[in-house]
């Protein structure tokens, strides 16, 4: 009998990877989304790859009464990934709010469900944000959490914290929160990968829209910080290898092998690669000559940041597998899927 895992915020980016993911492994999906920032066709890609059409509920997880029908009408699920979530880090300073009551309601709803229901094992879209500007690089996970840089990021350490607190007073819960680096790429069948609806915010989707010619041009936050070559520095994992730890992170609770309630992963390649060298690997893998111009810094940027992947390839027995050059590709292979242009 398959296992049901429930995906929240499954037909999102990095979710509908995970969902791929999972019924790969042989899981059983159920993905919950309000389609706030998706959309249904993504289903269409994932039945296209795996051959099943996960079980799919439109749902706002912000009300809680809705979200008890829902765990009531699904009595067998084994364990939650909770991806739902606002992620804009630019729309949460300006709007607060809808970050604080999003991303912390959300998750107290969901957990309100698992314990009425007697779900033990979640699954958390954390972020490397919580780290903010280290001192020191790379950051393992005990780096020192610093102040947030935005309410996005006050959102996911405040989120860490109520994920504490609530398996510390519930023996029969259990937690891995997954602090994810930079992700990019799509998956190789160019089926799926993201899809920001409007100007995107982040780097890789900016890249690939320009090349297409959607964006005039790519602006570069930055050329004067304290890195090789002045641009900031991040680490970019591979959606397809992030998507693989929540596999290997949800076998490891239901097979009772975590070794505490709550488990905390960095998930990166251990790389810091800056904005420049970004766009020359896009432009020497793709052939695109990419337009773009260095303009000033943007607002709460921090300068760069890479992790230690140590304990999660040590623990997990999990390593990224995909190079930069491969996953650019497939980024752009999947921008000249969303734009109908045959590779
Ligand atoms: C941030 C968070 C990450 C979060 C993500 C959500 C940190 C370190 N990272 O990622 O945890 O999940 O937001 O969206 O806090 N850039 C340009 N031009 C552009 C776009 C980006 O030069 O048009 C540069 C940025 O200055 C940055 C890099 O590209 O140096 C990556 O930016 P982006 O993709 O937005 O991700 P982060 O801000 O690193």
């Amino acid at each position: 009998m398959k296992k049901t895992i429930l995906v929240t915020g499954g037909t999102g980016y990095i979710g509908s990877h995970t969902a791929v993911a999972l019924i790969d492994e042989g899981y059983d999906v159920v993905i919950v989304d309000n389609l706030s920032n998706s959309k249904m066709e993504v289903l269409d890609g994932i039945e296209k790859i795996t051959g099943i059409r996960p079980r799919f509920e439109q749902l706002d997880l912000v009300y809680s009464e809705r979200v008890d029908a829902f765990f009531k009408s699904y009595a067998k699920i084994s364990a939650v990934i909770h991806f739902a979530a606002s992620k804009a880090v630019g729309e949460s300073v300006s709007n607060p709010l809808k970050y604080y009551q999003n991303n912390l309601g959300t998750l107290v709803n969901v957990l309100q469900g698992m314990e009425k229901y007697d779900i033990s094992n979640i699954v958390f879209s954390s972020s490397c944000t919580v780290y903010g500007q280290s001192d020191i690089l790379p950051v393992t996970e005990n780096t020192p959490i610093k102040e947030a840089m935005s309410p996005y990021g006050n959102t996911k350490q405040i989120c860490e914290e109520i994920l504490r607190d609530t398996v510390a007073a519930n023996e029969k819960l259990s937690c891995v929160a997954l602090r994810y680096f930079n992700p990019v790429g799509a998956h190789a069948s160019a089926l799926i990968g993201e899809l920001p609806l409007g100007v995107p915010d982040n780097l890789v989707p900016f890249i690939t829209q320009t090349a297409m010619g959607i964006r005039e041009k790519l602006r570069v936050f930055g050329d004067d910080y304290n890195t090789p070559d002045g641009s900031c520095v991040r680490d970019y994992i591979n959606v397809v290898d992030l998507a693989k730890a929540h596999v290997v992170s949800i076998n490891r609770m239901i097979n009772n092998q975590n070794k505490k309630h709550m488990e905390i992963f960095n998930l990166g390649t251990g790389n810091g690669v800056s904005v420049l060298e970004m766009i020359k690997t896009f432009e020497k893998v793709t052939g695109q000559a990419l337009n773009y111009e260095i303009v000033a810094r943007r607002a709460g940027d921090i300068e760069q940041v890479w992790a230690d992947t140590s304990f999660a390839n040590n623990e997990l027995g999990w390593k990224t597998e995909a190079n930069l050059e491969d996953t650019l590709l497939s980024a752009w292979n999947w921008e000249k899927h969303i734009r109908g242009k045959k590779s």
